[in-house]
């Protein structure tokens, strides 16, 4: 099969080199990404006057055929034509001639590519921030349905102090807000056309880059052409960003892991959720809460190999780059897909309110209220958390807890105490009174959901 950079060479490589070489392999996800810059190219290429109005109606046409047959999923993709770009200039040629050799005046795959790479990453940065966007709905649903479901709260996996259900969910909805706003802030850096950069040191040919970048919907274009050609920065950024949201997701998933087990069990996941043993018939498994717990190990991954291999690439372009697209690639499908199903899992699971509350009654997370309420009475905080710890200490050896002692022995320690006193045990008390700014008292909680509902108007 003849190459397109054939000129200059008497052999090939055998077909297994070939294909070693390849990228058509995963780069054919960017093929409609691949006609649009051409079709801005050819546009370009006209009005500049670099080719006739007549030989850009004809490439126009056939790239709209290819576009149409890429959309139809009938364009063959072949390994022989190394990339997409090949791959579609020699469609081009068979369809127009000729004059197909013409749309690569003023141009380099260094440009296409990087160009290609930039649309597709807008592109899917924009629809993955609307996924997040969603998943916040359903958590700020989820937290309402729960501003006043008692959980116990959790230091070093132990219980706490007592917390609203709801308020943990939208600490979650707090991070995807970061993680919402560094991808949209992101984009700033995506947005930049590096187009008529050509192979790394521009034209000789009087060719307009704002009018592509203009076509293409870029915002500017990249100063330095050496840049534009050899910059991978925005794929970095956009992974950095993922591997945390990734990070993020894997948190709530361990959480879920915990919360759906046996020893806890404060949630139970839908059967469409779980799945089931092959062996073990009583089996009901959080897989895909796992999966992505999992799968965040091949998003860092995909962070890491892009570092590395940027790391003492000299400028400009060398095919090592072409390793900058399957971690891409693959770090937008994993994660499309965990925040679809972050957001079925929580849409679906079932909330054991009764257990939940439970667990907060048959511990010792008011002990922080006891050491409060004795400090109101005058005695010394740091006094006052040495009494309540010993008052634990013999709690546990009795098998009770704070809130069986009776009034006497309280006030044996201390005389003011009174009837009151089992008001501040009481764990919804407990929740409630965290009035402070961001606490988590239901009262808190409810302007915590007034506040995102708006956010996420
Ligand atoms: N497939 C190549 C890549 O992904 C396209 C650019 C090729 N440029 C070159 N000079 N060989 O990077």
């Amino acid at each position: 099969m003849k190459k397109l950079w054939q000129g200059r060479f008497t052999a090939h490589g055998e077909e297994w080199l070939n294909d070693f070489g390849a990228s058509i392999g995963f780069d054919y996800q960017m093929a409609l990404e691949d006609v649009q810059g051409s079709l801005a190219h050819v546009k370009m290429l006209a009005r500049c006057q670099i080719i006739t109005e007549e030989d850009k109606k004809l490439i126009e046409q056939g790239l709209i055929e290819i576009k149409e047959s890429i959309e139809a999923d009938t364009f063959d993709y072949l390994p022989e034509h190394e990339d997409i770009h090949l791959n579609i200039e020699q469609a081009l040629h068979q369809k127009i001639g000729p004059v197909a050799g013409k749309l690569h005046t003023a141009r380099s795959r260094n440009d296409q590519v990087a160009t290609d790479m930039h649309l597709y990453l807008k592109k899917s940065v924009q629809s993955l921030i609307a996924e997040l966007h969603s998943l916040q709905t359903t958590l700020v649903k989820k937290a309402e349905e729960n501003t006043d479901t008692l959980m116990p709260g959790y230091t070093h996996l132990q219980h706490a102090q007592p917390i609203s259900f709801g308020h943990h969910l939208l600490a979650y909805y707090q991070m995807f807000c970061r993680d919402k706003e560094r991808l949209a802030e992101s984009i700033k850096r995506i947005d930049i056309s590096p187009l008529g950069s050509a192979a790394l040191a521009g034209t000789t040919f009087p060719i307009n880059r704002e009018y592509t970048a203009e076509l293409l919907g870029f915002s500017s274009v990249y100063d330095n052409s050496l840049d534009g050609v050899s910059d991978r920065d925005f794929i970095l950024e956009f992974l950095s960003d993922a591997s945390i949201l990734m990070m993020h997701l894997s948190r709530l998933c361990e959480e879920i892991i915990l919360w759906t087990s046996h020893e806890f069990q404060f949630i139970e996941l839908s059967d469409q959720y779980s799945t089931g043993s092959s062996i073990m018939p009583q089996k009901k498994n959080p897989d895909y809460a796992e999966l992505i717990r999992g799968k965040t190990g091949r998003v860092y991954a995909n962070l890491f190999g892009l570092l590395t291999v940027l790391k003492g690439l000299p400028l400009a372009y060398n095919k090592d780059l072409q390793e900058d697209k399957e971690g891409m690639f693959d770090t937008v499908a994993t994660l499309t897909l965990s925040l679809k199903a972050m957001k079925g899992m929580l849409e679906t699971m079932t909330v054991n309110k009764e257990k939940m509350y439970e667990s907060t009654n048959q511990d010792f997370s008011n002990a922080t209220e006891l050491a409060d309420y004795l400090a109101t009475k005058g005695i010394p905080f740091r006094q006052a958390h040495e009494i309540v710890g010993k008052l634990v200490l013999s709690c546990i050896q009795k098998g009770i807890y704070l809130q069986d002692i009776d009034l006497k022995t309280y006030q044996e320690i201390e005389p003011s105490i009174s009837e009151e006193i089992y008001q501040f045990l009481d764990s919804r008390n407990a929740m409630n009174r965290r009035t402070s700014h961001g606490g988590t008292s239901s009262s808190e909680v409810a302007k915590m959901i007034a506040k995102a509902w708006q956010e996420l108007q």
